[in-house]
């Protein structure tokens, strides 16, 4: 387990919590370790039906730990935590809900599109700055993102990198409700207890049946793994990852 990866339960509800507030939840290896063992381990408790995401007040994740790729992209080992993690949130079994608030940038984002309700907040901002980084789409995002958002808007988060507002995503249904902050834990944790209690045989059908087959959906996360961590070893890519790493020392 990680320090900065919190899990409780709540009856029948499983929340995983990052909690790593010195580096805007920046997600380290240890940290998708953390929540590949959480989400497994909850879908095979028959006592737990629903899992919850959770990010900090302001900030839900700043996306996967540069450093991570600042070390895989000079010679360390790229490791396989982060697609572990991808692969278990897509073959996941119980409902997921997150809640999100503030700024979700990368993973940090494309994580909620295997969420089957996002809760977001005034002052939620998705952003996937992937080709700004000299790298690609990761989460099977290249495969979601344009069916739920339209190819455009597709377009617009994952190669433009442009930003998409709390009430822009829930328009486009990328979010289900837009709550104020104050109300973001109690909202989600409402709607989980929900869930929860429902069949959950019944659920567990249903869902299967609203997500479709996931062999694509798999396929896709691996094709795009491949071509990320080709990417992690571009000039453009390390050429982004020191100016990131430059940036706070420039400001000081
Ligand atoms: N990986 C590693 N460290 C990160 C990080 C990331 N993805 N995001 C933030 N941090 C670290 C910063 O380096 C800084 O560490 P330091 O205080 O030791 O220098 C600390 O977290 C706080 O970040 P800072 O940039 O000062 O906070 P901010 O409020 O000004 O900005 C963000 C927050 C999230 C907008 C900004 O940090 C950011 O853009 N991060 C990179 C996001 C990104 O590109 N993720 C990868 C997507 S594939």
């Amino acid at each position: 387990m990680s320090a900065h990866i919190l899990v409780e339960r709540f009856g029948a509800v499983q929340i995983i919590r990052m909690n790593r507030p010195e580096k805007k939840n920046a997600i380290s290896r240890e940290m998708y370790s953390a929540m590949t063992e959480a989400l497994t381990d909850g879908d095979d408790r028959s006592a737990i039906h629903c899992h919850v995401l959770f990010g900090l007040p302001g900030t839900f994740s700043a996306g996967a730990d540069i450093a991570d790729f600042q070390d895989a992209a000079t010679g360390g080992e790229p490791g396989a935590e982060a697609l572990d993690f991808l692969l278990t949130l897509a073959r996941c079994e119980k409902p997921i809900i997150s809640g999100v608030d503030g700024t979700a940038v990368g993973i940090g984002t494309t994580m909620n599109f295997h969420c089957d309700l996002t809760f977001a907040t005034p002052r939620t901002v998705f952003r996937t700055p992937f080709v700004d980084l000299g790298l690609v789409p990761e989460a099977g995002s290249s495969l979601l993102a344009p069916q739920i958002l339209g190819p455009q808007k597709a377009f617009a988060l994952l190669a433009l990198g442009e930003d998409l507002g709390a009430e822009e995503a829930r328009e486009a249904g990328f979010v289900y409700s837009v709550v104020a902050s104050s109300k973001l834990e109690d909202s989600v944790l409402s709607t989980a207890k929900l869930l929860a209690a429902k069949p959950p045989e019944a659920l567990r059908i249903t869902r299967d049946l609203i997500r479709g087959p996931r062999n694509d959906l798999l396929a896709r996360i691996c094709k795009e793994s491949e071509h990320f961590e080709a990417r992690l070893h571009s000039d453009e890519a390390r050429a982004a990852f020191a100016a990131f790493m430059r940036r706070k020392r420039e400001m000081v």
